[in-house]
């Protein structure tokens, strides 16, 4: 475990070494979660370079048990690309849920690490990343400018950055509906799978709190990334689960 996001001596890290036996099972039961990834991969596949030299270097930022890596190396593949020619490094806080990543099969240019992202990218030169995605990311990170500010200075010229996540903050009727699920629906699955009852509780609080789609659009545009877009998705998730995606300039 990485200690980090202290809130009152609850880690968030510690949580999410304990829910990581049970984080697959708990996202299965979520309509659309890998449908979604794959969607916000694939807004980040379409923006890498074709026939780079240097090969193609991808960031999976709070890769948890490695299901937006996946997702990422399958839109790449779906695209015709080869695999050899992609290179991820899948970067999380806890040491458990990158346990469970490291058990799947992956091809060997990809990496998983146990870090904090922030720090991970401030380990980077200067544009040295062609993609960055964050899925479920951002409202973790205590610093968020921070982070999105480092992730403008690896990406190389043209690199695309990716974030998908809940947002309510914008809408009356998305906080009802976020209300609804967690309190109705995430919560007590939490407590019937066995999962960490208090991350499902963080979970709804914490994407109450988050930032507005526009705001984090505006932070986006705020470090010099341009023609930055964000779409939604169908069902319940309508106006709740975003994703964002901004480039830096050529
Ligand atoms: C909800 S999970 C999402 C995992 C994966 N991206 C997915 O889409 O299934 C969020 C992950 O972000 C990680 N995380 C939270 N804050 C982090 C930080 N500051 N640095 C690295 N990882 C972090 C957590 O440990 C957790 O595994």
């Amino acid at each position: 475990m990485s200690g980090h996001a202290r809130d009152g001596g609850w880690v968030l890290a510690d949580a999410f070494d304990r829910a990581a036996p049970t984080y697959d099972a708990m996202v299965a039961l979520s309509p659309g979660y890998h449908d979604q990834l794959r969607t916000a991969a694939e807004a980040l596949v379409m923006r890498l370079p074709t026939g780079a030299d240097h090969g193609v270097t991808v960031l999976d930022l709070g890769c948890g048990s490695g299901a937006s890596t996946r997702a990422v190396l399958d839109a790449w593949t779906a695209d015709g690309r080869r695999a050899a020619d992609l290179r991820a490094t899948g970067v999380d806080a806890s040491e458990g849920m990158v346990g469970q990543a490291r058990a799947k099969a992956w091809p060997t240019t990809v990496d998983l690490v146990v870090a904090d992202a922030v720090e991970h990218l401030e380990s980077l030169p200067d544009e040295s990343v062609d993609g960055v995605l964050g899925a479920y990311l951002l409202r973790n990170v205590p610093d968020r400018q921070r982070l999105v500010r480092e992730v403008a200075r690896v990406l190389r010229p043209g690199g695309a950055f990716v974030l998908h996540d809940y947002s309510v903050a914008g809408s009356l009727r998305a906080r009802a509906v976020w209300a609804a699920v967690c309190h109705g629906v995430i919560i007590p699955l939490a407590v019937v799978k066995r999962s960490d009852v208090p991350l499902h509780r963080y979970l709804y609080t914490s994407v109450r709190d988050f930032d507005s789609v526009a705001q984090v659009c505006d932070r986006l545009q705020g470090v010099g990334l341009v023609d930055v877009r964000h779409r939604s998705y169908p069902g319940w998730q309508d106006g709740v689960v975003h994703t964002v995606v901004g480039s830096r300039p050529s």
